[in-house]
C-alpha cells in the first residue's frame, strides 16, 4: 500500500513536470518568431498591402469568361462564336488577337461592347479573349 502510494506520488510528479513541460512549449511557440512577426514600420510590413491588394486585382480570363461571356459564348446564342469548336473560331482567329480583342472591348454586331461586362477593364475582356481563343485552337 505505501509502495502504491509513492508510485502514485511519482506519477503525479512526473504527469505535473510533463503538463509543465508542454505549457512551456505552448508558450514557447506563441512568443517565438520575433522574426515572423510583422510589426508596423518594418520591411516586411510594406508586403502585406501589397499581397491583399492582388486578391482585389484583375480577374483572370477564365473568370470573366464564365461569368460574362459564357450565357453566349457557350451555347451559340444570338450566333456567338462556340468556346471550344475550333471550325467555329478559325476564321476568327484569323483576324489576329487584336481584332478580336478589339471587337469584344467595342462590340460587334451582335455581339455587345464587353459582352455587357461594363465593370470590366479592357485587360479583363482581353484575357477572356484569349482564354476562349486558347481553348477553341
Ligand atoms: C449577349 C451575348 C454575348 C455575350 C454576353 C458575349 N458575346 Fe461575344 N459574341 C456574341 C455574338 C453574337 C458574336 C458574333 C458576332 C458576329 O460575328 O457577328 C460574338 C463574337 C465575339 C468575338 C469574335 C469577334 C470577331 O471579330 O469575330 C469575340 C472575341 C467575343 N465575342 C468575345 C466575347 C467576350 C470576351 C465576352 C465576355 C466578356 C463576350 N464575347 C460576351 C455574343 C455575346
Amino acid at each position: 500500500m505505501k509502495n502504491g502510494l509513492k508510485l502514485l506520488a511519482m506519477f503525479l510528479m512526473v504527469g505535473t513536470s510533463f503538463v509543465q513541460a508542454s505549457s512551456d512549449a505552448a508558450i514557447e511557440e506563441r512568443i517565438k518568431p520575433v522574426g515572423e512577426v510583422c510589426v508596423q514600420g518594418d520591411p516586411c510590413a510594406d508586403a502585406a498591402p501589397v499581397a491583399a491588394a492582388a486578391s482585389s486585382g484583375p480577374r483572370s480570363g477564365e473568370e470573366v469568361y464564365n461569368t460574362k461571356c459564357a450565357a453566349c459564348h457557350s451555347t451559340g446564342a444570338a450566333g456567338a462564336p462556340v468556346s471550344g469548336n475550333a471550325a467555329q473560331w478559325a476564321p476568327r482567329i484569323e483576324q489576329g488577337l487584336e481584332t478580336l480583342v478589339s471587337h469584344a472591348i467595342n462590340g460587334f454586331n451582335a455581339m455587345p461592347a464587353r459582352g455587357t461586362c461594363m465593370d470590366c477593364s479592357d485587360e479583363e475582356v482581353g484575357a477572356a479573349v484569349e482564354f476562349m481563343v486558347d481553348a477553341s485552337k
